[in-house]
């Protein structure tokens, strides 16, 4: 029996197939520039989300998010594990340009596949529960052209098991478009071949911007090496050993203590990016404010020092005796600044994750200051401090010249023996 069929039912056949083809295949992007690709499957009537991740293990992590900008952004970031044979994925939500915090009501089963191999991350998972709505934003199901972004970590990192492991800013990221028809289209995740897109809109040009460096943690960094290896001890040789040039003293400490301010606005900033700083409770900003506070301390100190000299001169008294002693604490606790200064930006480098080479450079510069400044300090104060003997030693024997001689006919006890000093 020869069964024909009309030439307009093979051409609605052959169509229906193509449409289907299509449509089967789940939303996927492929970014070419970071050999990424991530792909989306959104089974209807279910909270369910199925997703497949591969990415080269080049990067501290790699993420994809929801939504065109960080502001209550949900993303999926993987990372190597510890032992670097197996990966980490971490679902998180950010708030705003900072680092994205754990969230944990997003339930993630990880399927076989998910491994490292080959330098590549594989993922093959499926959110079972809160990955669809999270505070602040949705997957939009029926949009055509979800918006999406992604980031790529700096190019190091140790691994890690922890969901929670601190992540260091990107240093690259990008905006693409994710069809969420198509990606609702089946129950089951099917991927394009490799290499390919498909449901999926990526700019034309500049796919990855690139953000290397965070521009506002650098001025803080070199700021605060100004401070601590040039106006610092600067400062302090100006307050100790210059005693005759109050003025310049009063000049060197404004500046010093306008660039610690200047460090300390970007160095708020960045303690706002990052989970580990945002509570201001790690060793380095401890210690950071407590100085800078210590320094506003004898700011004021010093001024109440100037106005209580200057007001007794102009009553032509002596100044207060324990204005000596006051004097003396501002100048030793200028010193201990100086110190805690030059030992917090140790920990700045810590807590920056700088590299070893770049701490050993510190240290070097450091120790070359204190190699230089102790001889000029050692100096400067032996010929002051010889001066100033001169000068006493002068008023003594004037005082005691004066005395005797007015004594001189009074007492004849110690005539042949002039009194000597202690
Ligand atoms: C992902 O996991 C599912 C369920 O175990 C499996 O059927 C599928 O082949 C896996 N896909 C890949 C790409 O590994
Ligand atoms: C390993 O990755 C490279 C580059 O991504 C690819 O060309 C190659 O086919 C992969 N090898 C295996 C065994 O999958």
């Amino acid at each position: 029996m020869k069964i024909s069929i009309p030439s307009p039912t093979w051409a609605l056949l052959c169509m229906s197939w193509h449409l289907a083809s299509l449509a089967s295949a789940t939303s996927t992007v492929y970014i070419k520039d970071s050999d990424t690709t991530f792909a989306l499957n959104l089974p209807k009537d279910s909270e369910h989300v199925n997703f497949y991740m591969a990415v080269p293990d080049l990067y501290q992590y790699v993420a994809i998010g929801f939504g065109g900008s960080m502001d209550n952004m949900f993303t999926f970031i993987v990372y190597p594990n510890s032992n670097r044979d197996g990966v980490t994925l971490s679902p998180r939500l950010s708030t705003g340009r900072t680092e994205p915090v754990f969230y944990p009501q997003a339930e993630i089963t990880l399927h076989d596949g998910t491994r490292l191999f080959n330098q590549t991350l594989f993922v093959n998972a499926t959110c079972t529960k809160g990955c669809r709505t999270w505070p602040g934003g949705e997957i939009q199901v029926p949009n055509p052209a979800q918006a999406m972004s992604f980031a790529l970590g700096p190019s190091y990192g140790a691994g890690s098991d922890d969901k929670e492991a601190l992540l260091r800013r990107h240093q690259g990221y990008g905006s693409f478009g994710l069809d969420m028809v198509q990606a609702s289209s089946t129950s089951f995740l099917e991927l394009p071949p490799a290499g390919t897109s498909s449901g999926a809109n990526l700019p034309k040009a500049d796919v990855i911007k690139q953000d290397g460096t965070d521009k506002g943690a650098t001025a803080h960094g070199v700021i605060f090496a100004i401070v601590a290896l040039l106006c610092a001890p600067f400062d302090v040789l100006v307050a100790g050993a210059l005693k005759k040039w109050p003025t310049l003293h009063m000049i060197s400490s404004t500046i010093y203590l306008a660039l610690v301010i200047g460090a300390l606005v970007p160095g708020i900033q960045i303690s706002r990016t990052y989970v580990m700083t945002q509570n201001f409770r790690t060793g380095h900003q401890i210690l950071g404010l407590f100085t800078i506070v210590l320094m506003f301390v004898m700011a004021f100190w010093g001024i109440f020092l100037v106005i209580v000299k200057k007001g007794a001169k102009k009553r032509g008294e002596a100044p207060p005796e324990k204005s000596a002693l006051l004097g003396k604490i501002h100048k030793y606790v200028g010193w201990l600044i100086w110190i805690l200064f030059l030992i917090n930006n140790g920990l700045g480098l810590k807590l920056a994750d700088a590299s070893r080479t770049f701490i050993l450079g510190y240290a070097v510069m450091v120790g070359a200051v204190i190699v230089i400044m102790m001889p000029i300090y050692f100096i400067i104060w032996r010929c002051t401090r010889a001066k100033k003997d001169k000068e006493e030693a002068q008023e003594l024997d004037n005082i005691y010249n004066h005395n005797y001689q007015n004594h001189h006919y009074e007492n004849y006890s110690n005539q042949n023996q002039p009194p000597s000093y202690r």
